[in-house]
């Protein structure tokens, strides 16, 4: 069988693949169908946090596969009731609900603030507004679509579900007029923009923003989908920022290289869902939930240092490198604006056997949590090398 000739008859045309077929990995290595290997900065979009087939994963997740497979959610099963306890005592968030992805952890999140309104100031209210901000990307269901603040994203699928609204980043009066008004129950944020381009907030935006949610009663809820996990040197971006938010969405690292997402409640909206509200058939799924048990437990100081020293290293190597423009991003979380067009830098870097990703006009870099240093330093000398190319 041609796989590639086989894929594009019958995989629906959404992905526009690079001309690569990867057979195996193994830690930070993938490997084609030659025997070639790439050091893989990309880790699948930032979800195989400890690398490919990484064994203490790889175990936990064939013990339970063997053991109990999946069950409905009408009974209890460990795995998911021990990590939903081990990141609400990470996080200090209160009740956990299990989805599949960013997508449907995002959608969790915004019933959650807007059965927050509705219990609080009834059914009819108009506080029922999910505002997030320009740029940002929450998922590509109809309504994390909607709230996605990029107009690119909203053509086509129309009508979307009504009531979001965006502001600017960084943009204080902005945001307070809007949570002023009265028709907001939820602010979703993400710490770093990752598909808009790997671009920070500030903290004093952020702790801004933290304060007038509490003032105007309007849920704050962090997209973690990216950012959360390890990535960017803290469990959880946020924690990095001094913040208690009230909800916080996060997937992709989390299951390790399984699908699950997960919806965190803190104190204010934590009973906001009730049996009926809200489900999936395969949320908290003991396989999914059993590997991302190893993920969350071995996300330590001591990793978490390391991905932060990591982060800083690839900065100091690339920023003020010949071709390169800007170096943005927190820990293991980058993007490197190149002088050369992403997808030439990207083929460029493919035939030197590493695979960066892209976000928008800029290289981005996810590369797993416990890389070791040397394949880390390799990638990037490769990478430094492609970006100066003329
Ligand atoms: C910040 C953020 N939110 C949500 C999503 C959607 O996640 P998923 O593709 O798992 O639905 C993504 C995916 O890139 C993301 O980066």
């Amino acid at each position: 069988m041609n796989i590639k000739q086989t894929d594009q008859k019958y995989i629906a045309g959404t992905y526009a693949r690079f001309d690569l077929l990867l057979t195996s990995g193994k830690g930070s290595l993938a490997f084609d169908e030659t025997g070639k290997g790439y050091i893989d900065l990309g880790t699948g979009i930032g979800v195989n946090a400890f690398g490919y087939c990484d064994e203490v994963w790889q175990q936990a997740v064939a013990k339970q596969a063997c053991m109990l497979n999946h069950t409905s959610n009408l009974y209890y099963t460990a795995p998911c009731a021990e990590l939903a306890e081990v990141l609400c005592e990470r996080t200090g968030m209160k009740k956990v609900f299990f989805g599949n992805s960013g997508a449907e952890a995002n959608e969790c999140a915004i019933k959650v603030a807007r059965k927050y309104a509705s219990d609080k100031y009834g059914e009819e209210t108009e506080k029922k507004g999910i505002l997030t901000l320009k740029n940002s990307f929450h998922g590509r269901t109809l309504a994390t679509l909607a709230a996605t603040g990029q107009d690119g994203y909203h053509k086509f699928f129309g009508p979307f579900p009504k009531g979001f609204y965006y502001v600017e980043a960084e943009d204080e009066a902005a945001l307070e007029e809007y949570l002023k008004s009265g028709k907001i129950c939820g602010f979703l944020m993400e710490m770093v923009q990752g598909e808009g381009g790997v671009i920070p907030l500030s903290e004093s935006y952020v702790q801004k923003a933290a304060a007038l949610a509490k003032e105007y009663d309007v849920l704050l809820m962090i997209d973690e989908v990216q950012t959360g996990n390890g990535r960017c040197g803290t469990l959880y971006a946020y924690q990095g920022y001094g913040i208690t938010p009230d909800v916080v969405t996060t997937a992709k690292g989390l299951g390790g290289g399984l699908p699950i997402g997960a919806c965190l409640m803190g104190e204010k909206a934590k009973d906001t869902l009730v049996p009926g509200s809200h489900g999936s058939t395969f949320g908290g799924n003991p396989i999914c939930a059993a590997g991302a048990l190893t993920i969350i437990n071995r996300i330590d100081e001591a990793l978490l240092l390391e991905i932060r020293e990591k982060g800083d290293y690839i900065e100091k190597t690339l920023l003020g490198a010949k071709g390169v423009k800007s170096v943005t991003g927190k820990g293991l979380m980058r993007g490197i604006l190149p002088e050369r067009p992403v997808a030439d830098v990207v083929k460029d870097c493919i035939a030197r056997g590493v695979l960066v990703l892209t976000a928008k006009n800029k290289i981005r870099l996810l590369p797993a949590l416990n890389i070791p240093f040397e394949q880390l330093k390799s990638a990037i000398e490769i990478l430094k090398d492609v970006l100066a190319a003329e």
